[in-house]
């Protein structure tokens, strides 16, 4: 493995930037990494505009979720369990992407790594890897991973990957240096095929000194009380609890990013740094960096679940143009 201070020269042949790039995507969630890749929506008044990505397919197992990708992103989603899926139904590809679930990676989940069935489904990257081939592979995750087993676990992961005629490296990305109004750091894998040179650029950090801060994201909301903003008369109606320890039952800081939006909802959801009550789904939203037009039409816990899952759609955007970046000059 790599860091991403270890950096290979970049190939430098140029060609158009009207190029597309057919996408697969795995474990699509409700679309976070997929809206970034895609691109095209707006957030907070600035546009993040089209990649060149088209995302040929995507695949999740969980209902609602797809029910949310496909009302906000598209049709070309499938209900699908993974562990099932015959690779050769999968449309051609050029660039598999996908966030393989993380709950046994993460540093407040059970910790199960690689032993549990869940742990296991990375794995899933590499039967599709071995029937199509895709030029670059971008897997995300909990930066837990990084660090567990003292290094065992991503060992094992990165090297099963790179059998399959890969280089990989593993980008520490938080998402604060991009524009994100929430404490968050999340993992790319990022695998380029060996007959190919070079490797794309981790995307510049441009946020570093002018964090954005909760109050920034959502202090316009204050006032909303019905859904003429959909999803901000959304939220749960628990007790303030008197500790939460950064993991849950805070009340938010101003002027500083939000805790981390965390997909266990319930008494997990941070309180609003001026109002007496947890935040709404609509601003776990905003500082999950989804546009106001995005929906989420299912009980708070389930929106809060698929909000908490997914890679904030801006921080995907930056790594989207990265990638673009590389295969413009392939
Ligand atoms: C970390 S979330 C992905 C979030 C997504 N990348 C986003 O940005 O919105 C992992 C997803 O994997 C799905 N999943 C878990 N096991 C699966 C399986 N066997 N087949 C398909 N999807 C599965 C979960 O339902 C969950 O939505």
């Amino acid at each position: 493995m790599a860091t991403h201070t270890q950096l290979p020269a970049i190939n430098k042949k140029k060609t158009s930037s009207a190029q597309s790039w057919p996408v697969c995507s795995l474990f699509a969630g409700c679309g976070g990494l997929d809206l970034g890749f895609k691109g095209r929506f707006n957030f907070k008044d600035e546009e993040y505009p089209e990649t060149g990505f088209e995302i040929r397919a995507a695949y999740e197992i969980s209902p609602q979720a797809v029910k949310t990708y496909s009302l906000n992103i598209g049709d070309h989603i499938h209900e699908a369990d993974l562990t099932d899926i015959d690779p050769n139904d999968i449309p051609a590809h050029e660039v598999l992407i996908g966030g393989f679930p993380c709950q046994d990676f993460s540093s407040c989940g059970p910790q199960k790594g690689l032993s549990s069935e869940r742990g296991q489904l990375y794995k899933v990257f590499l039967k599709v890897m071995r029937v199509h081939r895709p030029k670059l592979v971008i897997a995300e995750n909990v930066p837990h991973l990084l660090r567990m087993k003292k290094g065992e676990v991503i060992r094992t992961i990165l090297s099963d990957l790179e059998s399959e005629g890969y280089r990989f490296q593993a980008w520490t990305l938080y998402a604060p240096d991009y524009g994100v109004p929430q404490n968050r750091t999340r993992v790319f894998l990022v695998g380029v095929r060996n007959d190919l040179d070079g490797f794309p650029v981790p995307p510049a950090p441009i946020h570093t000194f002018n964090h954005r801060s909760i109050d920034w994201a959502i202090s316009d909301l204050e006032d909303v009380v019905d859904e003429s903003v959909p999803n901000q008369s959304q939220y749960f109606k628990a007790n303030r609890a008197k500790r939460g320890n950064g993991q849950g039952d805070e009340t938010s800081r101003i002027g500083e990013p939000s805790y981390t939006i965390r997909a266990n909802a319930k008494s997990r959801v941070q309180f609003h740094y001026r109002l007496p009550r947890r935040l709404t789904v609509r601003e776990c939203a905003r500082l999950q960096t989804f546009p106001d037009d995005f929906l989420f039409t299912h009980s708070t816990t389930t929106n809060v679940m698929q909000i908490g899952n997914a890679v904030p759609p801006v921080l995907a955007h930056h790594v989207a143009q990265s990638i673009a970046g590389y295969l413009r000059n392939i």
